[in-house]
C-alpha cells in the first residue's frame, strides 16, 4: 500500500536495465519502497541492476520480458500481481521500456522502424492494460508511464521515435481518464533529453536532464497524484509555445 505521501512499498519497472527506472527504484527504496520487480529481456545487465537494488536493501524479483512479444504479457505480468508480493500488492508500475531507434538508418529500413514503432507504441499498449487490469482488481496503485517531449510535437531529427512517444503519451492520457475515480491513478511523464548512455555523445538543449531529476519529479508527482509530470517543470511552459508554432519556424527551431 502507498502512504499518505504516496510512497509505494512494492514496484514494478518494465524495462527492468532503465537508467530512469533504476534511478526511480533507488529513489523510491531510500523512502518506503521494500519489494521490486525488474522485468526485462533476460541479461547480465538485468542481473546487475537486480543486484544494485538488493545491495540497497529491496528484495528484488527479475521477471522475463519483452515488449515485442505481446503474446506473452497477460501471463507474464498478469502473474506478478496473482502471486504478488509479502504485501499482496504491486503499488506501483513504472512503463520504462522504449528504444531511440536510429532515424537516419530507420528512414531506409522501415522493418527497423517499425520495430521502434512496436516497443514504444504497440508494446506499450499491450503491457499497459494488463497492469492497468491488474491495478484496477487490486482497487488501487499508480501507472506511472515515461512518454517524451518528443511526441509532443514530431520533429524532423526523430519523428519516428517520436510519433511512438505520441501514440504511447495519447493511449497514456485515455487509459487515465478510464481510470478516473476506479483508485487507480495513471501519471504520463514527459522528460526532454535525459542524459544517459543512450544519449552519451549527442548534442544536448539548454533543458537537458538528468535519470535522477526525472526520478525525483516522479516522486513529487506521485504525492500530488500528478496527471501529468514536464521535467524539467519549465519544458511545459516552452513546449506550449512551440506546439503552436507555425510549420516554417517550427522546422527552423532547435528542439
Ligand atoms: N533518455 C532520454 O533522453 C529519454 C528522454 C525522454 C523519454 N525517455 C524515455 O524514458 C524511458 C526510459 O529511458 P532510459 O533513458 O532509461 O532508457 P534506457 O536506459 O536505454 O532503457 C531502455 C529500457 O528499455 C528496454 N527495452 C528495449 N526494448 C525492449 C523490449 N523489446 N522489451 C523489453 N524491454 C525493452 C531496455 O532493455 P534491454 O536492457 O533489454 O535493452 C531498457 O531496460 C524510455 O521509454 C525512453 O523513451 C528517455
Amino acid at each position: 500500500m502507498k502512504d499518505a505521501f504516496g510512497a509505494p512499498q512494492s514496484l514494478l519497472v518494465l524495462g527492468g536495465t532503465s537508467e530512469i527506472g533504476l534511478a526511480t527504484a533507488r529513489r523510491l527504496i531510500a523512502r518506503r519502497t521494500r519489494t521490486v520487480w525488474l522485468a526485462g529481456r533476460p541479461s547480465p545487465a538485468l542481473t546487475g541492476a537486480a543486484d544494485s537494488l538488493r545491495a540497497l536493501g529491496a528484495a528484488v524479483h527479475t521477471v522475463p520480458f519483452d515488449a515485442l512479444d505481446t503474446d506473452s504479457h497477460e501471463e507474464r505480468l498478469g502473474k506478478i500481481f496473482t502471486e504478488g508480493g509479502p504485501a499482496g500488492d504491486v503499488d506501483m508500475v513504472l512503463l520504462a521500456f522504449g528504444v531511440p531507434g536510429d532515424q537516419a538508418r530507420d528512414e531506409s529500413d522501415p522493418v527497423a522502424a517499425v520495430r521502434v514503432a512496436q516497443t514504444n507504441y504497440t508494446g506499450a499498449v499491450s503491457a499497459g492494460l494488463v497492469c492497468a487490469g491488474a491495478l484496477q482488481a487490486q482497487g488501487h496503485g499508480s501507472l506511472v508511464v515515461l512518454s517524451s517531449v518528443a511526441g509532443e510535437r514530431a520533429r524532423r531529427a526523430d519523428f519516428i521515435y517520436g510519433s511512438s512517444k505520441a501514440g504511447l503519451d495519447a493511449f497514456a492520457q485515455g487509459l487515465g481518464d478510464a481510470l478516473h475515480g476506479t483508485g487507480v491513478h495513471v501519471m504520463v511523464v514527459r522528460p526532454g533529453s535525459v542524459r544517459s548512455k543512450t544519449t552519451a555523445g549527442l548534442a544536448e538543449g539548454p533543458l537537458a536532464t538528468t535519470p535522477e531529476a526525472v526520478a525525483s519529479a516522479i516522486e513529487l508527482g506521485l504525492r500530488r497524484r500528478s496527471e501529468t509530470v514536464w521535467v524539467p517543470g519549465a519544458l511545459r511552459v516552452v513546449m506550449a509555445a512551440v506546439r503552436h508554432a507555425p510549420r516554417p519556424l517550427f522546422r527552423r527551431l532547435p528542439v
